[in-house]
């Protein structure tokens, strides 16, 4: 029997990453082959013609599992019923930018829209909180929809993670579905901690410790972490635009192994909102290490940490702690 179809909201939908992302939601790629869904498009007034203009090019695709578009400027319409709610609406960060002014613009917009998504998104929708500052724009949306249960918002740092299995597999020259269980811990910022001291790579003799094989700890402590942590700020001054396609894969690759499950013997990296595990405070959206069952995460427990990485994971824990107060700050 057919399934129902699953009601997926993208916010910023007439923008770069909206772009890239609905046709893949379309194709299935976030949910499945099998499952149909309706997409909720929201934007502001000033974006309503090119937002209909990302209506009419769905409807010209014909995808087979898209069963109807919403595309509108009003939130209590685009949240109405959404199952999923991936929210990339806001200003991107431009070259030369402050965190700060990001900050301002967009978790006052987040703080508006958690009241629309707690009144009128579905019960127990899945909140996916993509746009910057996403950790601290997402902890904003937790505490201001009290009712929606906390493990249900989360934040993007996938793309960090999959730009951390990229650089392993690029510098190993092997398969990176072949990598495995790197870490990004903390925030989606330069300051994230990307771990590789639990990573794997699949040889023909077995899974061997990432470590072994790159045989270079100054890297792997030094150039690997920071090409990582800067990532965005490269893309945006090759593009002179911030990241889309590999932003939008990672949304789907998100909400697909939350809703689906991952893979045995594997995690993946997930902003979430803590509860004090490996002694990070608890009351952030921090990025952990996690495993999905059944529709839910789970952090990882009992990974040995490291000096070095306590350091790291410290760090970030601090920077989002400022963040917190500065969003508080903006807020008043
Ligand atoms: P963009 O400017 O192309 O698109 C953003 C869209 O949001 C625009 O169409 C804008 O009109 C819309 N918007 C603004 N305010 C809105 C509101 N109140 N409600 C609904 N829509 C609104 O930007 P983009 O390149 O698509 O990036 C979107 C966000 O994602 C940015 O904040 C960017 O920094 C962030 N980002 C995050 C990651 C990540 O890994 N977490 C990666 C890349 C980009
Ligand atoms: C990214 O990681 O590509 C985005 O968050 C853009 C940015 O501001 O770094």
């Amino acid at each position: 029997m057919a399934k129902e179809p699953v009601r997926v909201l993208v916010t910023g939908a007439a923008g770069q990453i909206g772009y890239a992302l609905v046709p893949m939601i379309a194709r299935g790629i976030m949910l499945g082959p099998d499952q149909p869904v309706i997409l909720h498009m929201l934007d502001i007034p000033p974006a309503a013609e090119a937002l209909n203009g990302v209506r009419m090019e769905l409807i010209d695709a014909a995808f087979p599992l898209l069963k109807g578009v919403v595309a509108t400027t009003d939130v209590v319409e685009a949240c109405t019923g959404v199952n999923i709610a991936v929210m990339v609406g806001g200003f991107p960060r431009k070259e030369g930018m402050e965190r700060k002014d990001v900050m301002s613009k967009n978790v006052s917009i987040y703080k508006s829209q958690a009241s629309a998504l707690e009144n009128y998104a579905a019960a127990n929708c899945k909140v996916l909180v993509v746009a910057n500052p996403a950790n601290t724009n997402a902890l904003i949306l937790k505490e201001f929809a009290p009712s929606i249960p906390e493990k249900n918002i989360t934040c993007l740092t996938r793309l960090d993670h999959n730009r951390a299995l990229g650089q392993i597999s690029e510098r190993l020259n092997v398969q990176v579905s072949d990598v495995k269980n790197v870490i990004i811990w903390g925030n989606h910022s330069s300051s994230q901690y990307p771990d590789v001291n639990h990573a794997t790579v699949k040889t023909p003799a077995g899974e061997k410790p990432v470590r072994e094989l790159v045989k270079d700890d100054a890297w792997l402590n030094g150039g690997f972490i920071t090409t990582v942590q800067q990532r965005g700020a490269a893309i945006i001054k090759a593009r002179k635009l911030s990241s889309a396609l590999s932003a939008a894969s990672s949304a789907c690759d998100h909400i697909r192994d939350w809703v689906l499950g991952t893979p045995e013997g594997t995690w993946v990296s997930m902003g979430v909102y803590s509860d004090g595990s490996y002694n990070v405070p608890a009351g952030l959206i921090y990025s952990f290490p996690v495993t999905c069952s059944g529709g839910e995460w789970k952090i990882v427990q009992g990974l040995p940490i490291d000096e070095l990485s306590r350091k790291k994971m410290d760090l970030t824990a601090e920077e989002l702690s400022e963040e917190k107060a500065l969003a508080y700050s903006c807020l008043s």
